[in-house]
């Protein structure tokens, strides 16, 4: 047995080139998503998400499709072909953790941890830092 901790797996995020095609193998294995497609303009990406469990702290699936030919997602397609893209940790003081990861040496994406989807602040932590995983660190903002 492990020790419980406060760290939470947000959210499991995969690069496709097909939102309606990927959605379509999830959805037959009886996952719902949302509505609504996020475009985040800024990263030339548009998103689409899937609750997993019964409430929200059992985190989500996030399909990432490319808006045209380039951006992070697009590139990373080219690069690596279609699947999973990083994994997203919903932690409590994600400013502290990216100056103690730092301090540690990992390499982040941002200098301070900048606005993300549903309104959540995150930083990145380089694959090379992590053994070939994109990490995600994400928290939720007071106000929202
Ligand atoms: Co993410």
């Amino acid at each position: 047995m492990s020790m419980p901790s406060d760290i939470v797996l947000d959210h499991v995020a995969i690069a496709v080139s097909s939102l309606d095609n990927a959605k379509k193998i999830y959805e037959d294995l009886g996952l719902k998503f949302s509505l609504n497609i996020e475009v985040v303009e800024s990263q030339k990406v548009k998103t689409l998400f899937a609750e997993l469990g019964k409430d929200k702290s059992a985190g989500h699936l996030e399909l990432l499709g490319p808006i045209g030919n380039d951006g992070p997602i697009y590139n990373f397609i080219q690069k690596n072909g279609e699947g999973i893209h990083h994994l997203a940790f919903l932690v409590k003081d994600i400013t502290q953790l990216s100056l103690d990861l730092k301090a540690k040496g990992y390499r982040l994406l941002y200098e301070n941890p900048v606005a993300g989807a549903g309104g959540k602040l995150v930083n990145f932590i380089h694959p090379k830092s992590t053994g070939g995983v994109l990490i995600e660190i994400c928290q939720c903002q007071k106000n929202k």
